[in-house]
């Protein structure tokens, strides 16, 4: 599948008196690979939260390849195209890798394993063999997943996701949790299924060296609200964005 179009329209969402959403409009054009950054707290987990279904918005609008998806049930929403990195070694400990996101795609499917048919189907086990393969994850395969080190996790996290064959992929800072050399690994690996799939890939990130390396645009959040977006360069350079950062931990 080739990557989709995912449009935000006046998304807002509060919580209480706190607004972690705030009137925003983005759009992400077919196959571009954006970073989403800025300070804790701005906002980024809740607006993936909102694309993916998982908290309904209090106003606004989320359409892919321009269909409305605002309001649809988390699973429906997967469905149309917008992949997220489920859990699946917190799912499948006990399986191996090929088991469990053989598993993962049967369940998330609806179908079940049969006591006639050997497990996994042949049609399974050849979409877990591919995104196997695309996330380096082959010479693992038969590794039980509750063993495998935290970036091969979250790998397999992202080749469940793969397997559902999305439009969009995002993926809420991937390399939290890394030492140095394991967050180059993966962010090379992501930057190789993005080019290899034509996806359109939407990442958070608050690593600015993985950032500016990597991403083709840069929208940043503070406040709930878009401050800047733009190339990395433009980002980088943008008045508002010096300031906000200015003092912050992460240094531009
Ligand atoms: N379920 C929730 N209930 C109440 N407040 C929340 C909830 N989720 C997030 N918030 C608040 O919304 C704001 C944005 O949070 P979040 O989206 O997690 O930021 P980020 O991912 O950028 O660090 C924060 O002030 C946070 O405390
Ligand atoms: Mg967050």
């Amino acid at each position: 599948m080739t990557g989709g179009r995912l449009e935000l329209q006046g998304l807002r969402k509060s919580f209480g008196g706190v607004v972690a959403t705030d009137h925003v409009s983005l759009v992400f054009e077919p196959g571009t690979l954006s970073a989403i950054i800025g300070p804790n707290g701005a906002g980024k987990t809740t607006l993936f939260h909102l694309i993916t279904g998982k908290l309904p918005p209090t106003a606004g609008r989320v359409l892919l390849d321009g269909e409305e998806i605002t309001g649809l049930d988390r699973r429906a929403i997967v469905r149309r195209g917008i992949g997220r990195a489920f859990q699946v070694a917190n799912l499948f400990p006990t399986f191996t890798v090929a088991d469990a996101l053989a598993a993962a795609l049967m369940a998330h499917e609806g179908r079940t394993a049969s006591l006639w048919r050997s497990f996994p189907p042949r049609d399974i086990a050849a979409r877990a063999e591919e995104v196997m393969e695309l996330c380096g994850l082959t010479p693992l395969a038969r590794t039980i997943s509750a063993e495998l080190s935290h970036g091969d996790q979250k790998l397999l996290d992202i080749a469940l996701a793969l397997a559902l064959d999305p439009k969009v992929l995002l993926l809420d800072e991937p390399t939290a949790g890394m030492g140095p050399d394991e967050r180059w690994r993966m962010i090379e690996r992501v930057h190789k299924l993005w080019a290899a799939r034509g996806l359109t890939l939407v990442f958070i990130e608050h690593d600015m060296d993985i950032v500016f390396r990597i991403a083709q645009s840069v929208r940043v959040l503070r406040y709930g609200a878009v401050l800047a977006q733009g190339t990395p360069d433009e980002v980088r350079r943008d008045p508002a964005v010096i300031e906000a950062y200015l003092g912050a931990e992460h240094g531009l």
